[in-house]
């Protein structure tokens, strides 16, 4: 690492929750720069669209919040760079009770980035610009065992380097989740309790087509080597498939496929839906809900998020969305 990218000491958390750490969340954080285009430019093709939004985001930093917002006590471990964005960063997640004490910021390198644009209908393209999510190293990991080893759920994304991601499992004593996004083979999913990929990441998991067909997407699930996987299905819901017996709860019974259907809204932006899924999937557990109760209550989650423009913008608070219990 150049010397001009040098890590410069954490700050205090000055905000967070008092007490034990419930979740970690080991991932990005990007500047977001959002913009509303009458339709995904194709390529070579250039679309006018409506006025620059500019939001925090990034899939780790999302899925901090959403889990911070609903109720929890979250940690995030990740990296910044020493600009303006990241410092506006940091004090976003500060504002939102997380613990900020694992986030490093990295010399000389400028903060991730994201351009996203969002078509009518609310679908989203994103190009991120990694930028210090790159420098996040498994030495952070190490520097954050405490955090790690506190946490009942330590919750993982890829847009940091693989190497981060694989130095995880021996840093968890609580579940390890793995939401694989965006997709690349090669990971180790047996290292994981529960991955949760959208249909698209589990098609690339599996080795196989992108399909619409839900039996399909049963046998892509169970084909992975990882005991719970849940898909994350857009406007369909969600599917859970688990093996037996379910590693979560200890519960016997055969291999199990549940589908859960979405909540009927009309979508203004599905941009930081899977965060929000995976935000609220990792809070039930650490509640004590069952697999299926927190999948399906992550499901009404998310459906609440897709009404509401923007990544972090867009995550409701516990207030908003009840318990997984009602
Ligand atoms: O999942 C949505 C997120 O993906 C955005 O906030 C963007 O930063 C990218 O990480």
């Amino acid at each position: 690492m150049a010397d001009a990218e040098r890590t410069l000491e954490p700050m205090p958390p000055e905000s967070s929750r008092p007490g034990p750490i419930e979740i970690a969340v080991v991932g990005s954080a990007n500047v977001d720069l959002s913009i509303q285009v009458p339709r995904i430019p194709a390529p070579g093709e250039t679309v006018l669209g409506g006025d620059t939004a500019r939001g925090s985001g990034g899939k780790g930093a999302n899925q901090a919040v959403a889990a911070s917002r609903l109720g929890r006590r979250v940690a995030f471990v990740g990296r910044v760079g020493d600009d303006e964005g990241g410092l506006w960063l940091r004090e976003r997640l500060e504002d939102d009770l997380v613990d900020v004490r694992a986030l490093l910021s990295t010399r000389g390198v400028p903060t991730g980035m994201a351009v996203i644009t969002v078509d009518p209908a609310g679908e989203n393209s994103i190009v991120v610009a990694p930028g210090a999510n790159r420098r996040v190293t498994p030495h952070d990991v190490n520097a954050a065992d405490t955090i790690l080893a506190e946490a009942s759920v330590v919750l993982t994304q890829l847009e940091i380097p693989l190497d981060v991601v694989a130095a995880l499992p021996s840093h968890t004593r609580g579940l390890l989740v793995l939401n694989p996004a965006p997709a690349q083979p090669g990971v180790a999913l047996g290292d994981y309790d529960l991955v949760v990929p959208n249909r698209g990441e589990l098609a690339v998991l599996a080795g196989a087509d992108e399909t619409p067909d839900l039996a399909v997407v049963a046998d892509q699930a169970r084909s992975l080597d990882t005991p719970v996987v849940v898909v994350t299905l857009g406007a369909q819901g969600a599917m859970v498939v688990r093996n037996e017996p379910d590693p979560l709860t200890g519960e016997a019974g055969g291999p199990q496929v549940v589908t859960l259907p979405a909540l009927p809204v009309t979508a203004v932006d599905t941009t930081a839906a899977g965060d929000s899924f995976c935000g609220a999937l990792a809070a039930a557990l650490v509640e004590g809900a069952t697999i299926v109760q927190a999948a399906s209550w992550a499901v009404r989650v998310a459906g609440v998020t897709v009404t509401v423009r923007g990544a972090q913008d867009s995550l409701p608070h516990r207030a908003a969305v009840g318990s997984w219990e009602d």
